[in-house]
């Protein structure tokens, strides 16, 4: 058994069933979705996802009906049925199906899909760390919601592929405030900085357990407070966290080395750290 889908309800074939044409999903962009990691066989983290969701639909008004416990049970179905052990589920709620018009139907059924597959991220950048390129932020003013309106996010990850880099960080009032699809943080002196949680970014669960777990269990500092890309370019180490993206190295940005080019020894302890509580919830990583 390899990738699957989830939709009505159905444990399906990836190939098998389309969604109306007229899903607000796929005319409007109007929906949620979370992405959980699988590690040997276990969902990692899920609790803070499905949290996470709820939140996204109670500012979207969509209704969320299915439950705490069904939506843990929909995973773990995935997980047996596909025989995945190691990779990512990825969800998403939409406020259904309806003629086309901009306010809400009267009648909303949201529709659930969800999908499975094996991981695909190159393991050995965890090692030498990546580059990043920084770019505009040019995404709207509600990114603390996972909306499924990625437009800016999209463009901006094109524009790092096409740099040959693995990330864009991204440029608001001349503040970093995070990468597409994970959160930033640099080491400048010992304290780890990272964009505070606001309207601007997205809560990253993987952000949480940095400044929540990791770096006061280990002593370390955080100031989650903004700063620009010249401090960024000056800081003694820099990573990104995500739940595919783990906690990522960054050696450059814009082509320049941060410090020695090498990665850093906090950046070092965070990663390992992380590795840990996978290791604590789901087994030897
Ligand atoms: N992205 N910031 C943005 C804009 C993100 O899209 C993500 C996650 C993060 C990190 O959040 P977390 O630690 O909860 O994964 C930060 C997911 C993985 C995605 O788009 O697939």
């Amino acid at each position: 058994m390899g990738a699957l889908g989830f939709i009505d309800g159905q444990i399906v074939d990836l190939s098998e069933k389309v969604i109306s044409m007229e899903d607000r999903g796929y005319q409007f962009g109007d929906g949620v979705y979370e992405y959980a990691k699988v590690y040997n066989g276990k969902c990692f983290s899920l609790k803070p996802h499905i949290d996470r969701l709820y939140r996204s639909l109670r500012e979207l008004r969509i209704p969320a009906v299915f439950t705490y416990d069904e939506m843990v049970s929909i995973h773990e179905r995935l997980i047996a049925e596909s025989g995945i052990q190691n990779g990512g589920i990825y969800l998403q709620i939409t406020r259904g199906t309806a003629p086309r018009v901009h306010n809400f139907p009267d009648a909303v059924v949201p529709c659930l899909t969800m999908t499975i597959r094996p991981s695909s991220i190159n393991a050995a950048q965890w090692e030498t760390g990546v580059g990043v390129i920084s770019a505009p932020d040019e995404r709207w003013l509600r990114c603390d919601i996972k909306s499924l309106n990625l437009l800016g996010n999209v463009l901006n990850k094109q524009k790092a592929k096409e740099a040959g880099c693995y990330e864009t960080i991204q440029i608001r009032d001349n503040m970093v405030t995070e990468g597409t699809s994970s959160n930033f943080f640099i080491v400048k002196d010992g304290v780890i900085w990272t964009y505070p949680t606001c309207n601007l970014i997205l809560k990253g669960v993987t952000r949480t357990w940095v400044v929540d777990e990791i770096a006061p269990k280990a002593g370390l500092s955080v100031l989650e407070k903004a700063f620009t890309l010249d401090f960024a370019l000056r800081a003694d180490e820099a990573f990104l966290s995500g739940t595919t993206t783990e906690i990522m190295p960054i050696v450059t940005i814009d082509g320049k080395p941060v410090a020695d080019g090498k990665v850093g020894p906090i950046t070092r302890q965070i990663q390992k750290a992380y590795k840990d509580l996978i290791a604590g919830e789901c087994g030897p990583v």
